[in-house]
């Protein structure tokens, strides 16, 4: 009451003093200049002043002081009487945050597994959690990811339902006989090793789901595992539309086998084709030998005897890879992230160099089928040509798809932040989580700043 009193008196006095100014501009500017001091000094002397007036100058004299304060010691450093008197109207009405609403009409329990390196979480963060973890009313939330200097961008996905996240430092998998017989190397781009690193990533956040189910006694009715590095451009298939009895992959980019960057099913379809390590001596055991990623998971499905289906979905893998182009034969095929897709889980990148649609349209059905073909019309797509890194003018180039998959939001940028800023975020962010285990914080923000 008091408050707004003074900032109308305030806004009173901005009115008067405004009012004063005018008349001593046109004073100034007039040949009868030189009567103002005396004018001035007429408005010192105390009869003029009549100081009898007292309530009235009280109130004139509080307006002043209150002036000044609003004009110039308001922390928001206010320069208009607007603003100061914005600035202490009490917030009667401060803004609800948007309530959630599910696109899609299913209320049954999904565990979304998210695995491997932040890398560009920056541009795929946030189209995770809005077309992924924000597209069912009961999706929980599971992170398996290595740490390295990328682990700090896992904030963006701060949200509803994060369940369980471990960031682990990476310890090599035994390369054991059996290993080394079933499981080929030939065209994986770390390795032997990259390989097992990446099927324990797997398998242990579906042991995650698992060990969450145990402890809170109940059962998921879906589990979707992906990539953290996917970029989606829309919605994930709708499980209403989704027959349990079978395993759905993502479809295209098949090296002879099955896309192994995303897939979805029921526990019993999931413990299958999750089980990236355990089955391995089983399928030596069938005299399964040099298998890539790919056919080693059509061959888990397979001698599990569960059935698969293949189903468009709409993300891409962003990579910071450079490949040769045009593309050989047993190249990697890199898109647009500006293609309409939906992708199915290619390669791609935000591009400068875009081939047109004719050309695309050749090189997408130039694709081998059952090897690098993306799983979708080539009308659909733009192909890019990824000899050069990437444009250092990603951001823009990346904003213009941004603005239109997650309408509204802006790719954030992490790299003004600080340490200090870094280590307070992640610890509000892992507050957020039911099961959180990670070497320190500290650690974290650290190795994000060590290797710039
Ligand atoms: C959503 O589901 C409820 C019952 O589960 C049904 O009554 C309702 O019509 C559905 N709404 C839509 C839009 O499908
Ligand atoms: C979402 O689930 C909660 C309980 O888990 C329920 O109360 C709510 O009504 C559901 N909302 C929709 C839109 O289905
Ligand atoms: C597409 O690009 C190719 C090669 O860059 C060019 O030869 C062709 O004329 C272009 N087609 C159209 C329709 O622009």
């Amino acid at each position: 009451m008091v408050t707004t009193l003074l900032a109308q008196v305030s806004f009173l006095c901005k009115a008067l003093s405004i009012h004063m100014l005018k008349n001593v501009e046109t004073r100034q500017e007039s040949p009868m200049a030189v009567e103002l001091p005396e004018s001035v000094m007429a408005w010192f002397k105390g009869k003029d002043l009549r100081l009898h007036y007292w309530v009235a100058w009280t109130v004139l004299v509080l307006g002043f002081i209150a002036y000044g304060y609003f004009e110039f010691l308001v922390p928001q450093n206010c320069d208009n009487i607007q603003c100061a008197v914005d600035y202490f109207r009490p917030d009667v009405s401060p803004k609800p945050a948007d309530p959630f609403v599910p696109l899609y009409n299913d209320t049954r329990r999904i565990a979304v597994c998210l695995v491997g390196g932040a890398r560009m979480f920056e541009i795929t963060g946030r189209t995770i959690r809005k077309h992924l973890l924000d597209v069912y009313n009961n999706t929980d939330v599971f992170v398996h990811s290595p740490l390295d200097m990328d682990s700090h961008k896992l904030t963006l996905l701060a949200g509803r339902n994060l369940r369980a996240a471990k960031i682990f430092i990476p310890t090599p998998q035994a390369e054991t006989t059996i290993v080394n017989e079933v499981i080929t190397s030939w065209g994986s781009p770390h390795g032997l090793q990259g390989l097992l690193q990446y099927f324990n990533l797997v398998e242990g956040c579906y042991g995650m789901v698992k060990q969450y189910e145990v402890q809170y006694r109940f059962k998921y009715d879906w589990i979707i595992r992906t990539r953290v590095d996917g970029y989606w451009s829309g919605p994930v298939p709708d499980i209403a539309q989704l027959d349990p009895n079978y395993y759905y992959v993502a479809a295209g980019s098949d090296f002879h086998g099955l896309n192994d960057r995303f897939g979805m099913g029921n526990p019993h379809t999931s413990g299958a084709a999750n089980a990236r390590l355990t089955l391995l001596p089983l399928m030596h055991q069938r005299g399964l030998r040099k298998l890539n990623s790919e056919s080693a998971y059509k061959a888990q499905l397979d001698i599990s005897g569960v059935p698969y289906k293949r189903i468009q979905v709409p993300f891409c893998v962003m990579t910071l890879r450079q490949e040769a182009y045009p593309k050989p034969a047993w190249g990697l095929l890199v898109l647009s992230m500006a293609s309409r897709g939906p992708m199915s889980g290619t390669y791609c990148r935000p591009c400068d160099k875009e081939e047109n649609a004719t050309v695309s349209e050749q090189v997408v059905n130039g694709c081998m089928r059952d090897w690098d073909w993306p799983g979708v019309a080539a009308r659909e797509v733009t192909v890019c040509d990824p000899r050069k890194p990437w444009s250092t003018e990603w951001r823009k180039i990346a904003a213009e798809s941004y603005s239109i998959d997650v309408p509204g939001e802006e790719i954030p940028s992490l790299s003004s932040r600080s340490v200090l800023q870094c280590i307070a975020e992640m610890q509000d962010f892992q507050r957020q989580w039911d099961v959180w285990e990670s070497p320190p914080i500290e650690q974290i923000c650290a190795q994000a700043y060590r290797e710039r």
